[in-house]
């Protein structure tokens, strides 16, 4: 073993949806310099491979097979699956609707986990979003943080990236994956040990950012 390498360097970012995350994981790379993954994208990933392959994303043992085999490749800007270029269809509504399912499928996670992990050995650490980075992937980040917003603002931000749909669909929709996704049995969101809550309905992208900057002295 290398005894010189620095030891990988993990800022975690969890926190539920629209709470400004993958903005101000991107940003928080960006002002450091390090890599950045958007573990949402994986789940995804795997659920638009579901629906693509015609499987019933409440079987689990099929939805755990697909999660085995899928090819992933989630960079900054894209996520390609299999092979293709999925990353509007991602964000869509199918997959949007599918995704709870899928993330709260134990044999997912555990495969899903096991690719993060190897992400951060491979590339040396990084900046990496989610909903379990700080409690399940990498409990001993360097910094881990939970970012909240109140449900009004989270939805109008939401609203904000799909012009046109409706905000009370959205707060609806939003209400809908944070009641699956923190009551969940496997990994549930929850705030981490030793995770720093930051609330960001009032601040500004860059508020935030350097207020995280800060947590790393
Ligand atoms: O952040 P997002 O909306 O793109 O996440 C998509 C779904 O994946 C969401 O329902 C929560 C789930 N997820 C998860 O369970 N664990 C993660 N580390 C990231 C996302």
């Amino acid at each position: 073993m290398d005894e010189g390498a620095a030891p990988p360097r993990v800022i975690a970012i969890d926190g539920p949806a629209g709470s400004g995350k993958s903005t101000v994981a991107r940003a928080v790379a960006d002002r450091l310099d390090l890599e950045y993954l958007d573990t949402g994208a994986m789940y995804r990933g795997v659920a638009h491979a579901v629906l693509a392959r015609g499987v019933d994303p409440a079987d689990a043992d099929a939805v755990a097979a697909v999660a085995r085999a899928v090819e992933l490749d989630v960079t900054r800007s894209r996520c390609l699956v299999d092979g293709e270029d999925a990353s509007e269809a991602i964000r869509g509504p199918e997959v949007t609707a599918a995704v709870s399912a899928v993330a709260a499928n134990p044999e997912v996670r555990v495969e899903l986990v096991a690719r993060q992990r190897r992400w951060v050995a491979d590339l040396g650490g990084g900046v990496m979003e989610g909903r379990d980075i700080g409690s399940v992937v990498f409990p001993d980040a360097e910094l881990k943080v939970y970012l909240t917003a109140s449900a009004e603002v989270r939805a109008r931000r939401r609203a904000a990236e799909f012009p046109g749909m409706d905000v009370d669909r959205v707060a609806a929709e939003i209400r809908r994956r944070d009641a699956a996704d923190s009551s969940r049995a496997a990994s549930p969101l929850v705030t981490a040990d030793g995770a720093r809550v930051l609330d960001t309905s009032d601040l500004t992208v860059d508020g935030v950012v350097d207020a995280i900057v800060e947590m790393l002295g």
